[in-house]
């Protein structure tokens, strides 16, 4: 993605909506998400899904009211980074909501800072299931890692015997491993092992050929979208896996749908489970990819992390218009409590009130050939309304 020519936009953008009439009330939105770093494509995704949003949109905003984007680059997983940014926007910049972030680490590190100087913050991708109980002010509007890797693992224990699990070591790849390990086993499945990788850089080939020695019917991954999916796939291809009868399954991450085209073969019959799919036949998200291609280009296809930036700035037009642009942090986090939108492209979505965590369908899905190109087909759904498994579990009697 041209990181540049979307900086150079948003620069201009900036400036048009700055030069708007003084009597004009102006919502300032912090913006933070990686746009260098470790699978530094997907903040343009989240940043692109908001746009679009907005630009579909930008009519229903109440007479006089204007959105200006303040965006920041977190560059990856960098608390320290993502907590300076977050300081700077809310003390200097003054900006009345905070929203993006694609990685765990930098929501927890904002949390306490969103807490103090009452701004909501809206979640529009990190996944770690105890995010949103760190701050009142926080609302996520993506998924949890619980949402998807319980679920597989109910599904898998009844298809699989023994299921091996490889995760990024880090807070979703934890969430991941611990839903997915518990759902194996309150079914009477087997773990066959378990495995942790770096976040950065690992080389996945002495660790696939640790799970081709145990002989798993299937192994279980999850690893930050991105590139990091491509070269799980990749190990997985080289050492023949496939061919020893070991079944790649995983939360959508692991085949994201930007990186299909560079997966190749190695990816058709991969079984995911996730909230969003591009290939997904549901009216709402043809109209979404439609969108999308005609705004960014006919080679262009969203992602899950793009339907994150889409559907959270479709709660953050919500707030406005119920405020008429005049926001109130607790006013606002009492409306995001309420959204809901029947017709997300990723299906009906909800925020559960006492947990400000997103409630949606999560799909079983299956990669296969479409007209000549790889897609994750939506073959099952499993759950219409799930909310976070981890939080329910969890529940103080
Ligand atoms: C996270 O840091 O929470 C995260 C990052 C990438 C993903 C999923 C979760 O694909």
């Amino acid at each position: 993605m041209k990181t540049r020519s979307l900086f150079a936009l948003t620069a201009a953008l900036g400036l048009a909506l700055g030069a708007a009439s003084a009597s004009a009330q102006t919502v300032k939105i912090g913006f933070i998400t990686s746009y260098s770093g470790l699978n530094a494509n997907l903040g343009p995704y989240m940043e692109r899904g908001m746009r679009l949003y907005l630009k579909e949109h930008a009519k229903e905003l109440p007479p006089g009211v204007k959105i200006e984007f303040l965006i920041r680059d977190d560059t990856g997983p960098n608390p320290d980074k993502a907590k300076q940014l977050a300081q700077e926007l809310i003390v200097r910049d003054k900006v009345n909501l905070l929203a993006g972030v694609i990685f765990t680490p930098n929501a927890l590190a904002m949390a306490p800072l969103v807490t103090e100087a009452k701004v909501p913050f809206i979640i529009m991708n990190a996944g770690t299931a105890v995010i949103t109980t760190r701050s009142p002010y926080i609302a996520r509007l993506s998924f949890t890692l619980w949402q998807s890797c319980y679920p597989l693992g109910q599904w898998a224990a009844k298809r699989f015997k023994r299921a091996y699990t490889m995760v990024s070591d880090f807070g979703p790849g934890h969430d991941c491993e611990d839903a997915f390990v518990r759902a194996t086993k309150e079914a009477g499945g087997q773990v066959a092992g378990s495995v942790r990788v770096p976040l950065v850089n690992p080389d996945f080939v002495p660790y696939m050929q640790r799970v081709k020695d145990a002989k798993p019917d299937a192994l279980m991954v999850f690893i930050p979208a991105g590139k990091t999916a491509t070269a799980v796939l990749k190990a997985f291809g080289e050492l023949g896996l496939s061919a020893s009868g070991v079944k790649l399954i995983g939360p959508g991450d692991v085949t994201t749908d930007e990186e299909l085209p560079n997966m190749g073969d190695v990816a058709l019959g991969v079984l995911t489970v996730h909230h969003y799919s591009a290939a997904a036949t549901r009216p709402a998200n043809k109209a979404f990819v439609a969108a999308w291609k005609k705004e960014y280009g006919a080679d262009e296809t969203p992602n899950f992390v793009a339907v994150g930036g889409y559907d959270g700035m479709a709660a953050i037009m919500y707030v406005i218009k119920e405020q008429k642009g005049k926001l109130d942090p607790d006013r606002t986090m009492e409306l995001l409590k309420q959204f809901k939108d029947p017709n997300s492209p990723r299906g009906p979505i909800s925020i559960d009130p006492e947990t400000r965590d997103i409630v949606q369908p999560e799909y079983l899905r299956e990669v296969r050939r479409v007209g000549g190109a790889l897609a994750n087909v939506e073959i099952e759904t499993l759950g219409v309304a799930v909310k976070d498994p981890w939080k329910e579990l969890n529940k103080k009697k």
